[in-house]
């Protein structure tokens, strides 16, 4: 069967821990897919691409924490919400033997991953440029500033962008 996203040049966000997180995740989402496709169990394909997404978000999450993000910011309420609709798709598949949102949030997560990096991802990248941060050091070249950004550190306001 086809991939249901393509890792390509649009995702590259010239991070390279975040572009290596993103290819990852591109796999994961491909392997559950597969998984699916061949009729077996498809729980390991999925705890695998769960077990990536949560410390995907912890990284960025830690990243806006050192770079002066509150914790309550929507970039972060967005990764909640991916979160619970994942726990919520195993708790089906566990607890209620029901694989439909297992095999719906395959191509959900294909199209969400590059909104969200185009958008979230891709403002948290320039404002750790901004601040001269480097994420494998916890250096930061520039003093923050005095207040947490609670937006996704761009211009717009977070209600317009969120999806
Ligand atoms: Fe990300
Ligand atoms: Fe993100």
């Amino acid at each position: 069967m086809s991939a249901l996203l393509t890792w390509s040049d649009s995702l590259v966000l010239n991070q390279p821990q975040l572009d290596a997180t993103h290819q990852e995740m591109v796999d994961l989402i491909n392997g559950l897919a597969a998984a699916l496709a061949a009729g077996g169990d498809a729980m390991p394909a999925f705890q695998a691409l769960l077990d990536h997404t949560e410390a995907h978000f912890a990284m960025e999450e830690r990243w806006m924490a050192d770079t002066g993000f509150a914790p309550e910011n929507c970039h972060s309420s967005q990764h909640q919400m991916v979160l619970n609709v994942l726990h919520e798709v195993k708790r089906h598949a566990l607890e209620l033997n029901d694989l439909e949102p297992m095999r719906i949030i395959g191509g959900e997560l294909a199209q969400w991953l590059p909104a969200h990096a185009e958008m979230m991802d891709a403002a948290l990248v320039f404002h750790m440029g901004e601040v001269g941060y480097d994420p494998v050091t916890g250096h930061k070249a520039k003093p923050l500033s005095e207040v947490a950004i609670s937006s996704c550190g761009s211009a717009g306001s977070c209600s317009d962008e969120a999806r």
